[in-house]
């Protein structure tokens, strides 16, 4: 059993204005849940990003409101001392805001999840704003935005052009002002999520947005090395757990057809009469 303390919502802004780094993955998983919850991570995001690890599917559109919720669920039991956060699904608060409140209050009531976070920037930030005064704890998702991945031409750096740039931060600013607990910043140059991390008093959470923000975001699977399938530039691999578990199959194959396993160590011994058949 883990003895760290969970994060909580006034903490976000106790972190920024302490200057103090914090680190945000993902899990899909009660087992999963469970080991972030050993570790020092102070977040886990449930994302929609498991529509493509735990589903198999191309890109992140087509998980529902539903399938989050039962991915969230064991999350939220395995994890009881790290800050969970729900992703809201493409197609569930781009509707109106109503709608968006409806979903995300569905997700915080049967999940118990400690926070919400949907994608996009000013376009998004009266249905953030409508959402908080609801009483939901919010966190804004801008940059590059893998729910409109299609948009941008495909999982493509944003905020590379000075243009490019001043949306991104005028979206951050949209977002602190919609009253986000925090905003998810991806894939923009470094430089990009220095000025945004700057320029707001809400943490800045970047995946693949450089060294100069309050909080670094990766995918779980990625930076254990376990999803074989797509590693983009800012993924760096902590661990090599798919070999370590693809060794550790092949040692139980290897011992089981040369009869080595179970053995007596892991058989029951009992002596029994067995009588004819
Ligand atoms: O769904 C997800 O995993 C995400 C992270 C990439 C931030 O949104």
């Amino acid at each position: 059993m883990s003895d760290k303390k969970k994060m909580t919502v006034p903490d976000f802004k106790k972190f920024k204005q302490e200057g103090r780094k914090f680190c945000h993955v993902t899990a899909y998983d009660y087992t999963t849940a469970s080991i972030v919850d050993d570790s020092e991570c102070e977040i886990i995001l449930v994302g929609d990003s498991l529509n493509m690890i735990m589903l198999g599917n191309q890109g992140t559109v087509g998980v529902t409101v539903d399938q989050m919720i039962q991915f969230i669920k064991p999350v939220v039991k395995g994890a009881p001392n790290t800050f969970i956060v729900g992703d809201m699904p493409f197609g569930s608060y781009n509707v109106s805001p109503e709608k968006a409140i409806e979903n995300a209050n569905k997700m915080l009531m049967e999940t118990n999840c400690d926070a919400i976070k949907l994608e996009g920037g000013i376009e998004m930030a009266e249905t953030i704003e409508r959402m908080v005064k609801a009483g939901i704890p919010m966190i804004g998702h801008i940059g590059m935005t893998p729910q409109s991945a299609a948009s941008f031409g495909g999982f493509r750096m944003q905020g590379g052009t000075p243009e490019g740039a001043k949306k991104v931060i005028e979206d951050a600013f949209a977002i602190e002002k919609a009253g986000a607990i925090a905003l998810v910043l991806e894939c923009v140059p470094s430089v990009v999520g220095a000025a945004v991390s700057k320029a707001v008093s809400i943490p800045v959470l970047g995946i693949g947005a450089g060294p100069d923000v309050d909080c670094q975001v990766l995918v779980t699977q990625d930076l254990l090395g376990m999803y074989g399938e797509f590693k983009p530039k800012f993924v760096k691999q902590f661990a090599n757990i798919r070999q370590a578990m693809v060794d550790g199959l092949n040692a139980f194959h290897q011992e089981t057809i040369d009869g080595i396993f179970p053995g007596t160590e892991y058989s029951f011994n009992k002596k029994v009469e067995i009588p004819e058949i």
